[in-house]
């Protein structure tokens, strides 16, 4: 079965919590276990990873050239700012699809620039957290045409 992984940067640990006017009320445990049972019906293995430090994105994102076919990227905050997990993602064989819980683009004008986009194949935002299934269901599409 091929493998997406799912990566969360900065204050995803929070989801549900912080600014749910704007992120919505479920967590990223429920995004995970959406996710995982959706995939099972695609035929896809999902894992799904968060981390508040760049670095740590960055290790993920090596990671997953030895073990996903695929890559879903929230980046938080760092979409807006980091070449570094642009340069990783670039580094990374398989599709990347960028997800976005809220619609920046109605949003301030430091979160219309995205790095990341430069990489993706696709982008999704807007859609709530239903956004990330939106994802794994594409990645189910890209992957089955690989
Ligand atoms: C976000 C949008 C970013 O601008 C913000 O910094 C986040 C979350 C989203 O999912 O809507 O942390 O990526």
């Amino acid at each position: 079965m091929p493998t997406i992984h799912i990566l969360n940067g900065p204050n995803l640990n929070l989801l549900g919590h912080r600014q749910p006017e704007i992120y919505g009320r479920e967590t990223l445990d429920d995004v995970r276990a959406a996710c995982v049972a959706l995939g099972a019906t695609l035929g896809l293995t999902v894992d799904l990873f968060q981390s508040n430090h760049e670095g740590v994105i960055l290790d993920q994102i090596h990671a997953a050239r030895h073990a996903a076919q695929g890559i879903v990227i929230n980046p938080g905050a760092y979409t807006h700012t980091s070449v570094a997990i642009l340069d990783a993602l670039n580094a990374f064989e398989g599709p990347v699809i960028e997800v976005h819980i809220s619609n920046v683009h109605k949003r301030e004008a430091f979160r219309h620039h995205s790095y990341v986009s430069l990489r993706a194949e696709g982008v999704i935002a807007g859609l709530g957290t239903e956004g990330y299934q939106a994802a794994v269901r594409r990645m189910a599409t890209l992957l089955a045409r690989a």
